[in-house]
C-alpha cells in the first residue's frame, strides 16, 4: 500500500495574503510540513481574466504537486472562484478552495445587513453570485469591491494613511446601509483586521474563515488517511513567481519575523 502521509501540504495565492491560511494550517497542524507559493509576479488575481487565474492556478498547482504536496490549499478566494472546478476536474488529489463566508454571516447579523469585503473578481464570479442567491430571501448582502487593498498588503503597508483612507471608504458604503457584519472575503485582509476593527467600530462583527478553512484541511486529510504520522515540528518552505530579494523580507514580516526558506518557484 503506498504511503499517503509524507509529503508537504501546498498552498497557494497570488501573494501574501494566503499567509493568513497558512498561519492557521500551521496551528491546527504543527507536524505537518508546508509549502507556499506567492505568486508575485502576477499579482493581483482579483482585477484579471477568469481564464488567466485559472492558468496561473493550473501551473502553480503542477508545481505543488511536481513537489511532492498530497493536498493542495486554494488559499485565494479569487483562485477558488475561477479554477477550483478545473483543478478538482483534473488532479486527483485533494484540493480544498475559500470563499467569502456568507453563511456565518448571515448567522451573526442583527441587523439583517452583511458587507462582504473581496476582489472584483470574486464578486464577478458565478460561484458567489449563487452563494450570495441561496441568502438572498434572509438577509441583504452588500458587496463591496476592494481595489488597491491587496497592493497594500503586498508592501505589508498595514496601517498607512493612504491605506486608513480606502478602507474608510470601503468601509463607509457598508456601514452607512446598516451592515453590522463584515466578511473578509480575500484571503489578503485578515492583515488588515486590527485596522478595520478600529474604522468599524466596536458593533460590527469581522469574519475571518481562515481558522474554519484549517479545520477543513485537517477533516479532508483525515478522512483521506493523509494526516502526517510524525511527531516533529512540521518545517514551512516558501516560493514566489517574482523577486526573492523583495518578497523574502514582506514575507518573513507577515510570517511573524521569523526566518524563513525561500525560493523561485520554477
Ligand atoms: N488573496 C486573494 C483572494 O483571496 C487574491 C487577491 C488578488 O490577488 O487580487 O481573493
Amino acid at each position: 500500500m503506498t504511503d499517503k502521509t509524507g509529503g508537504p501540504i501546498g498552498v497557494f495565492d497570488s501573494g501574501v495574503g494566503g499567509l493568513s491560511i497558512l498561519k492557521e494550517i500551521r496551528r491546527e497542524l504543527p507536524n505537518e510540513d508546508l509549502l507556499y507559493v506567492a505568486d508575485s509576479a502576477h499579482v493581483p488575481y482579483g482585477e484579471k481574466s477568469v481564464e488567466y487565474v485559472e492558468r496561473r492556478s493550473i501551473a502553480i498547482a503542477e508545481f505543488l504537486i511536481g513537489s511532492g504536496a498530497k493536498a493542495v490549499v486554494v488559499a485565494c478566494n479569487t483562485a477558488t472562484a475561477a479554477a477550483i472546478h478545473s483543478l478538482r476536474g483534473r488532479f486527483s488529489l485533494p484540493i480544498i478552495g475559500i470563499e467569502p463566508a456568507v453563511k456565518p454571516a448571515a448567522e451573526a447579523t442583527r441587523s439583517g445587513v452583511v458587507g462582504i469585503l473581496a476582489t472584483s473578481g470574486t464578486l464577478a464570479s458565478d460561484r458567489f453570485l449563487n452563494l450570495r442567491s441561496r441568502f438572498d430571501s434572509q438577509i441583504e448582502v452588500l458587496v463591496q469591491p476592494c481595489t488597491g487593498l491587496v497592493e497594500q498588503v503586498e508592501r505589508a503597508d498595514l496601517e498607512s494613511d493612504e491605506t486608513r483612507m480606502l478602507l474608510e471608504r470601503y468601509l463607509a458604503r457598508l456601514l452607512d446601509r446598516g451592515a453590522d457584519v463584515i466578511v473578509l472575503g480575500c484571503t489578503h485582509y485578515p492583515f488588515l483586521a486590527p485596522l478595520i476593527r478600529e474604522i468599524a467600530g466596536p458593533d460590527v462583527s469581522l469574519i475571518d474563515p481562515s481558522a474554519a478553512v484549517a479545520r477543513e484541511v485537517r477533516r479532508r486529510l483525515e478522512k483521506e488517511g493523509m494526516l502526517s504520522a510524525g511527531t516533529r515540528t512540521g518545517t514551512e518552505r516558501f516560493c514566489v513567481s517574482g523577486s526573492v530579494a523583495e518578497g523574502a523580507p514582506i514575507i518573513s514580516r507577515l510570517w511573524e519575523g521569523r526566518d524563513i526558506e525561500i525560493g523561485m518557484l520554477c
